[in-house]
């Protein structure tokens, strides 16, 4: 087996650990990421596009931003539209200026892998972590299996970016770990489209027949999704049946139809809550997914990721350069205070937008908060203030 030795072995590198090692790379701590997929996969997977305005200036003074300021799209408000009226929520005004950036996740990615790449620093693709180990001893050790072979790292410490289904927060002790979980009656379809967007800011709609959400790529390209039931599968759901739903929720009386064009990737993801605590076990440190999924209706998923990773990098460069152990010994508990805020906002999103077939009386209580959400200043001041950066506050 082949012997490594660094300071910080990442596991997975999605938009979490890809940043991670850029921090560290940046501070002169080593790092070296260990990826399962291909570069083709993570640079493919399509997800959220909306980047709190903390978030983008982060990724700015990391290095990385230069192409997500020249093709990322500035927003400065959202649409909330519900029982066929459209209602602007002024983002920027009610908070303080900030603004979203509109860039796909996985254009983060490939932003990131370039760089790392160009930079020469060590990210394994294709490469199956099947050990982790030493977490409470003096070194810790990951091994795993790559196109070349096995190797096994020594490390100082070990970062846990591979998402909820992955292998490191499985390597925390079940009896040192509680996860909290919640699931929601419905899925989203989303799509890619190459059709160009007929609306100039993100438009979040609940519809009697269900949720839906027109966002944006580019001038060209559109992202769509629909609240569907958890039962749907994409089979179900034919060109034809997904524009005419998507037309039937989105469509107003100005503009009685959307731009249709070639559907470029669909997909149905399952909408959840979770969150494991805490986000540290010894040498072991989780970040993103690996520690916490939140419903996209806030879109804080990789906002929230990069976020801990921030404070991720932090923590080991006071430890490892400073012998400064305070941030890291806080990093869980500073990280679940954050965590919890973006809980409760997507909960808060979820439910508001997603009308139940069931419960009327819930659906009474939807309206009520729709209401209050846009016509109330303070209501509309708090929902700017956590869509626009809810991480940074
Ligand atoms: C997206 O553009 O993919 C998107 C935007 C807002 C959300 C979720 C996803 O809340």
């Amino acid at each position: 087996m082949k012997e490594l030795r660094t300071q910080v072995a990442i596991v997975g590198a999605g938009p979490a650990g890809l940043l991670l090692g850029q921090l560290l790379t940046r501070e002169g701590v080593d790092n070296v990421i260990v990826e399962q997929r291909s570069r083709d996969y993570v640079e493919k997977r399509v997800r959220a596009g909306v980047i709190e305005d903390g978030i983008a200036k982060l990724l700015v003074s990391a290095g990385v931003g230069e192409r997500m300021m020249r093709e990322g799209l500035v927003h400065h408000g959202v649409e909330i539209r519900f029982d066929g009226a459209s209602h602007r929520i002024a983002l920027s005004e009610l908070a303080d200026g900030r603004s979203i950036m509109v860039y796909g996740q996985q254009e983060v990615v490939k932003d990131l892998v370039h760089l790392r790449v160009s930079e020469g620093s060590a990210l394994f693709f294709e490469s199956e972590v099947t050990l982790i180990n030493g977490l409470t001893s003096d070194a810790a050790n990951i091994e795993f299996k790559g196109p070349d072979g096995r190797v096994r790292i020594t490390c100082d410490f070990v970062a846990g970016c591979d998402g909820t289904f992955g292998v490191a927060n499985r390597a925390i002790p079940s009896s040192e770990l509680c996860r909290v979980e919640r699931t929601y009656p419905f899925s989203w379809l989303g799509i890619l489209a190459q059709a160009p967007p007929a609306t100039e800011e993100l438009v979040y709609c609940r519809h009697e027949r269900g949720f839906a959400l027109y966002s944006l790529r580019s001038p060209t390209v559109s992202r769509l999704y629909l609240g569907v039931p958890p039962s749907s599968r994409l089979e179900d759901w034919s060109d034809d049946r997904i524009w005419s739903e998507l037309n039937l929720r989105l469509a107003t009386r100005e503009k009685p139809e959307i731009n249709q064009g070639p559907i470029l990737e669909r997909g149905i993801t399952a909408m959840r809550s979770i969150v494991i605590a805490p986000m540290r076990f010894g040498r072991l440190f989780l970040a993103g997914d690996a520690a916490h999924i939140v419903p996209p209706t806030g879109a804080k998923g990789m906002n929230l990721a990069l976020a801990d990773v921030r404070e991720l990098s932090r923590a080991l460069v006071e430890k490892l350069k400073r012998n400064d152990d305070r941030p890291a010994d806080a990093y869980s508990e500073t990280c679940l205070e954050r965590v919890w805020r973006a809980e409760e906002f997507s909960t808060y999103m979820t439910q508001m937008l997603h009308p139940s077939y069931e419960d009327d009386f819930e659906n009474g209580i939807q309206r009520a908060r729709l209401h209050q959400a846009v016509t109330s200043h303070e209501a509309s001041t708090v929902l700017s203030r956590n869509y626009v950066d809810l991480n940074s506050l």
